[in-house]
């Protein structure tokens, strides 16, 4: 009854922001498309254990009361229902990069989570199913079940059922170079900043209204690789989510000064001849979209961004995967714990 997953977080470049009825299921108001990110990742242990009065969390080491324990007890509550069982959970995470900082944590957290939980619960659930309980934690966390390039859907039933994540097949080299640019978590969670959107953004519908179209561009440039294409549509999404959130009443603004000025940066990099495409997510970081071949020019010249603390060039990330499992007499030896074996931490 213990299993450990790995997810990593992605970037979406047709954003997903705000969510479809009243209903408890988290189901988007929109469609999305985003990159698996390798580097940046999440381990998660989950033991279920009849000892234990109640779930319990560690995470990034320490002991974790409040929202995310509450948040976590609602999947696993899901699981156990699925399962037909009744024990509580130890759960241990960590995060390899900023928690809750705009560098998408819900996304590899709660994709680990979806995965670990159901092994360690005897469950073994296809792609789809595992992206639409994944959804149920974050919508994020739907795409971050599979690797490379892939899209959410949107969905139309009230049960979510057709709600979830698609791999979409691509050898595109394409990279992601993430300017981190603060530290220390951000002040409005993406959930609430999201649900204020949609409550008070004079913008939200045209928000909302945006992104069929832009999917389907970005749908039609990753077929033909076209790089300037996915950039543009990249970069209008992005843009056009933020100042539907920056219209809410009261605004919720995730870019800082140095967001913009990396913005600038990117647009003056393509007067140059250098193609590279600007995103951010809710938080203050600079996104840079770009090739293989040019990612590190591009992640040099964001460095040079005054604010810019670190850079880094993610390539493609693999699918959520199991680390190691153990339950009842079939042991199957742990390659690496939770708290051994992560890469390299972004402070
Ligand atoms: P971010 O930009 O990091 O995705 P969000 O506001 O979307 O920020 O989500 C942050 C929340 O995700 C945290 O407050 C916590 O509830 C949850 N979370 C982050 N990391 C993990 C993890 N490893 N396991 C479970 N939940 C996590
Ligand atoms: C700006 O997936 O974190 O990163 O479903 O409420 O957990 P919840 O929201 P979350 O929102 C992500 C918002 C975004 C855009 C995106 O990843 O598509």
């Amino acid at each position: 009854m213990r299993a450990v997953a790995e997810a990593r977080t992605n970037i979406a470049l047709v954003k997903y922001w705000g969510k479809r009825g009243a209903s408890t299921l988290n189901l988007p108001a929109v469609g999305s498309l985003s990159l698996t990110l390798e580097g940046l990742s999440t381990r998660t242990e989950v033991r279920f254990d009849g000892a234990l009065k109640s779930d319990e969390l560690s995470l990034n080491g320490s002991a974790t009361t409040g929202e995310p324990l509450v948040r976590i007890g609602k999947l696993l509550d899901l699981v156990r229902a699925q399962a037909g069982i009744r024990e509580h959970a130890l759960v241990s995470s960590a995060n390899n990069f900023p928690t809750a900082a705009g560098l998408a944590s819900s996304a590899s957290g709660f994709a680990a989570l979806a995965l670990a939980a159901t092994r360690a619960a005897g469950l073994k659930l296809e792609g789809r199913a595992l992206s639409i309980l994944a959804r149920r934690g974050s919508g994020s966390a739907a795409r971050s079940v599979f690797g490379g390039l892939v899209e959410m859907h949107r969905g139309v039933r009230e049960d979510g059922e057709d709600s979830f994540a698609e791999p979409i097949a691509s050898d595109w080299d394409l990279r992601l170079v993430v300017a981190v640019t603060a530290k220390g978590p951000k002040d409005t969670l993406s959930t609430d900043g999201m649900r204020r959107t949609a409550e008070t953004s004079p913008y939200f519908k045209s928000w909302v209204e945006s992104s069929e179209p832009d999917l389907k561009a970005a749908r039609d440039a990753i077929a033909r690789h076209d790089l300037e294409a996915l950039g543009e549509v990249t970069e209008r999404s992005c843009l056009t989510m933020h100042a539907s959130a920056m219209a809410a009443r009261p605004a919720v603004v995730y870019m800082r000064g140095v967001t913009l000025e990396g913005y600038r940066a990117i647009q003056d990099m393509r007067r140059g001849g250098l193609p590279a495409y600007f995103t951010c997510d809710a938080g203050p970081h600079i996104k840079g979209l770009t090739t293989s071949a040019h990612a590190n020019e591009v992640a040099k010249r964001l460095a040079e961004v005054p604010g810019v603390l670190e850079t880094r060039v993610c390539v493609p990330g693999a699918a959520a995967e199991i680390i190691g499992e153990e339950s009842g007499t079939n042991r199957v030896s742990f390659r690496e714990t939770v708290s051994s074996g992560m890469p390299e931490v972004i402070e």
